[in-house]
Order: C-alpha cells, then sequence, then structure tokens
C-alpha cells in the first residue's frame, strides 16, 4: 500500500508528488448540493424545452408568440398577424420551425462561461466542486476538440443579440388586442416583457460582452464612454449566474404561458 493507503488513485490529485492525503477531499460543508440542484434545474428544462421544441403546436395566441418559435422561419409557421414569422425556409422543411432557431439561443448557453462550470461540474464531474478530486484519469481542459469549439462563444453572442431584438419586436407586438389593435395590456403582455428585460439583462451580462465593450483599450481616459458602458456592463456582469437563471425560467415560463391560453387552459386576463 502507498503512504496514502490503499484508495489512493495514481492520477491527478493522487500523482505522485502531490501531497499524500488519504481523504478523497477535505470539505465538509454540503459541497454536493449546487452542482445537484444545478444538474437537476437544467434536466428539467432540457426535457420541457426538448418537448416544446419538437411539438410544433400550441405556440401562437394573438397576440402572443412563444420565444421557443420566434423568429419563424418555415412556410409551416401558424401566421401571426405581422410577428416575425418570415417563412425563409419553404415547404420542404416539415419539422418543428422552432429546429431552425433554437440552435442560437442554445449555442449561446451552450457555450457560456458560467453554464460550462455548472455542467462540467453537474454532468461531468471535472470537478464536482471546488477543491473536490474529479474522477477522471486526465486533463485536458478545452484545449483540443470538442471543447475548443467552446471559443466561438462570442460570435454566439452577436447572433444571440440579434434573436433578442426580434423578442424584443414580438414584445412591442404584445400590446396590441387580438385583432391587432394598440393600446393592450394582458398577462401575456407583462410575461414577456418581464422575460426580454432578463433575456437582454443576461446577455449584456456576457464575459464576451464585456471584453467587447471594454476590452483592449490602453486607456479608459480616452474612451470615456465605452468605459461608462464597460462599468455598466460589470455591474451586471457580477450577477451573471443569477441572470443565466432567471432568464432560463422565464423563457421557460413565457412558452408555458403562450402554451396554456394558446390550447385554451385559459384566457389571457387583460389589464386594459
Ligand atoms: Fe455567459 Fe457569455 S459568458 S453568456
Amino acid at each position: 500500500t502507498s503512504p496514502a493507503g490503499p484508495a489512493r488513485i495514481a492520477h491527478g490529485v493522487g500523482s505522485p508528488g502531490r501531497a499524500a492525503i488519504s481523504a478523497p477531499h477535505l470539505r465538509t460543508d454540503r459541497w454536493w448540493l449546487p452542482p445537484l440542484v444545478s444538474a437537476l434545474g437544467l434536466a428539467a428544462f432540457i426535457g420541457y424545452s426538448t418537448w416544446r421544441a419538437f411539438a410544433n403546436t400550441h405556440y401562437y395566441a394573438a397576440p402572443y408568440v412563444s420565444p421557443f418559435y420566434s423568429p419563424c422561419l418555415a412556410s409551416n409557421c401558424t401566421d401571426m398577424n405581422g410577428g416575425a414569422d418570415w417563412h425563409l425556409f419553404g415547404n420542404w422543411w416539415g419539422l418543428s420551425p422552432a429546429l431552425l432557431v433554437l440552435i442560437f439561443p442554445l449555442g449561446f448557453r451552450l457555450t457560456c462561461y458560467y453554464y460550462r462550470k455548472t455542467y462540467y461540474r453537474a454532468f461531468w464531474l471535472s470537478p464536482p466542486a471546488c477543491a473536490v478530486a474529479e474522477p477522471h484519469a486526465s486533463y485536458t481542459g478545452e484545449t483540443r476538440l470538442p471543447l475548443i469549439l467552446q471559443n466561438i462563444h462570442r460570435y454566439f453572442f452577436y447572433l444571440a443579440v440579434v434573436v433578442a431584438g426580434i423578442l424584443s419586436y414580438d414584445t412591442v407586438l404584445a400590446f396590441r388586442d387580438p385583432h391587432g389593435n394598440w393600446g393592450h395590456a394582458g398577462l401575456g403582455t407583462l410575461v414577456l416583457l418581464v422575460n426580454i428585460i432578463l433575456i437582454w439583462a443576461y446577455t449584456l451580462s456576457c464575459h464576451s460582452c464585456r471584453h467587447i465593450i471594454g476590452g483592449k483599450l490602453r486607456h479608459f481616459s480616452a474612451h470615456p464612454v465605452r468605459y461608462r458602458m464597460w462599468g455598466w456592463v460589470g455591474v451586471l456582469n457580477g450577477r451573471h449566474m443569477l441572470l443565466a437563471w432567471s432568464s432560463l425560467i422565464s423563457v421557460g415560463v413565457a412558452d408555458l404561458y403562450v402554451y396554456l391560453v394558446s390550447s385554451g387552459a385559459f384566457d389571457d386576463p387583460r389589464f386594459f
């Protein structure tokens, strides 16, 4: 047996030259709780969004459109009365139109620095928590395929800005009544409004956004506008985890709301 005891592994933290500590780790707190909650939360969202993305039904309840289906790019889209149903894909596209657009927010979140940390911990245990050794024999980080592709996050950021712009347009249209007259506000309007605020806050809190706005400057004093914007984005960036989860929940709630109204589960309460 080694000085560390029979359970000691010969790689990672058990490699020769590392401190010989027989315990798997020295943490005494409930370090497993955050990765467990993350795994359950992400699994729930993945399950729900997969079902809705393939459902291809009940994604429009005038004047509200589900954020999962906007912009609607296929000819088989429901007519959205002036909304973002642009029919760029012809009749040959027979699957759910959501599959054409979800790749953008999905790619944005999948490559997000925060979500990377979360799912590496929750699903891959790499590592499961700070100061808790991972079970894998080797570690190559994000230096080779496929994880090196995480570097395209900044491009997904640009696409996410476009998608957020389109969802903003949808939210403006939610101030019309089902017949297209302006001056309406219902519970659905409020749901979409809260969602788009959280989507923008999450998008602008992105680490890539922060770098695009304030990075590569030698002197902030020579760029006062960018410096000020960098400060604002920095405030949001400090809450990136909170915004990642709250916007994930809000986008699911917005879709669920449209689904329930569209399927006739209840009528949209109208404020004015
Ligand atoms: Fe999370 Fe860019 S780092 S969205």
